[in-house]
């Protein structure tokens, strides 16, 4: 770390691992950023004291052309280059429909860590993801395969993404029955305009199995940075219309305008609002979110600073409570 413009590491709940309060989101390698675009990106995120990168085996196989594992090969590259192996906590994950195959049965699993750690170009991945779950497969054969990666040192700690409670509970259940490595870590949605499908039920899980989180879409993929605005011409991202579709509702412009209050009170950016936000959360330890440029990281690693108050909670809480 070259540079302490974040908060000291924390540790990863019982993962073992100590990451920063941001997480660098890699689904644009590959697809928004180039090689040279992700290299800059990544280079600023850990200038400015960032180290927890999260990727996927599938990242960014729906860019026409591409066939998943470019997010993964740019992030190889980039690590071999600046000699970064060592200065960062590496997430990947399986389970998502590739060339290999999908879900989350034994050989499927034993294969794909071979094809991330290749192209990542490391011996050890520090947190693997099951990214669905897979109902086709019983939970003690998927604890069981990624129990035998920890063991032979291809994995340090074992993770959840987009996982209901229930296959989530039976999956720990499995671990405990067997004696196996379990989930450390859960990265479910959830960011202002998208609550309730944490907040609850997963929420408590979390909390009682001492779970810890890490949610993707800090940004609702760039509406909360305040640049999408009714009535104004869309910004030129690829993403834009995807990111109208599912905000451009009254809770969307509600939140937006409750976060231009609390953001004018501290003289904050609306992405730093919004991830001081996640990061005030129960069980949340560190919020995901990427960019395509260096400037976007350095403004979203910001947000570590920023110290939300009770009136400014208080603020967010009541627009984003409001129906879509
Ligand atoms: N587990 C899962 O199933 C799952 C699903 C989705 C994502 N994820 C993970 O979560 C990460 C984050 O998700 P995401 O990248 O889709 O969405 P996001 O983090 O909510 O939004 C990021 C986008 O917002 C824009 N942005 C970022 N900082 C900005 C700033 N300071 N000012 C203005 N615009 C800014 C950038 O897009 P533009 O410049 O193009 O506007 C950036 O790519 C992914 O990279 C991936 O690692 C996981």
């Amino acid at each position: 770390m070259t540079q302490k413009t974040v908060e000291a590491h924390k540790a990863l709940g019982t993962s073992g691992l100590k990451v920063s309060p941001l997480c660098l989101g890699g689904n644009v390698f590959g697809w928004t950023c180039d090689e040279a675009a992700s290299f800059a990106v990544l280079d600023a995120y850990v200038e400015g004291g960032g180290n927890f990168i999260d990727t996927a085996d599938v990242y960014s196989r729906w860019v026409p052309g591409n066939k998943g594992g470019e997010s993964e090969t740019i992030l190889g590259k980039w690590l071999t280059s600046r000699r970064a192996r060592d200065r960062v906590v590496i997430a990947t994950k399986v389970g998502a429909q590739t060339e290999r195959g999908t879900g989350l049965g034994r050989e499927h699993i034993l294969a794909s860590v071979e094809d991330s750690l290749r192209r990542l170009q490391v011996d050890t991945i520090d947190l693997y993801y099951a990214h669905y779950e897979d109902p086709k497969t019983p939970p003690e054969e998927t604890m069981a395969a990624f129990d035998s990666l920890v063991r032979s040192g291809k994995v340090r700690a074992l993770a959840a993404s987009n996982h209901t409670p229930q296959r989530l509970t039976e999956s720990l259940e499995a671990s405990r029955r067997g004696g196996l490595a379990r989930y450390t870590v859960l990265q479910p949605e959830y960011n202002l305009v998208s609550r309730s499908a944490f907040e609850g039920t997963v929420r408590d899980l979390c909390e009682r199995e001492g779970l810890s989180v890490v949610p993707y879409y800090g940004l609702a993929s760039g509406f909360l940075t305040g640049k999408y605005r009714k009535g104004q011409p869309t910004p030129p991202s690829p993403r834009a219309a995807g990111v109208l579709k599912k905000h451009d509702n009254a809770r969307g412009w509600g939140v937006l305008e409750a976060m231009d209050q609390v953001s004018k009170r501290h003289g904050a950016s609306l992405a730093q609002v919004a991830l001081a936000w996640l990061g005030a959360q129960r069980t949340v330890v560190a919020p995901i979110a990427s960019a395509t440029s260096p400037e976007q990281v350095r403004d979203l690693l910001g947000a570590f600073r920023l110290r939300l108050g009770e009136e400014d909670l208080r603020a967010l809480e009541v627009a984003s409570s409001r129906e879509a």
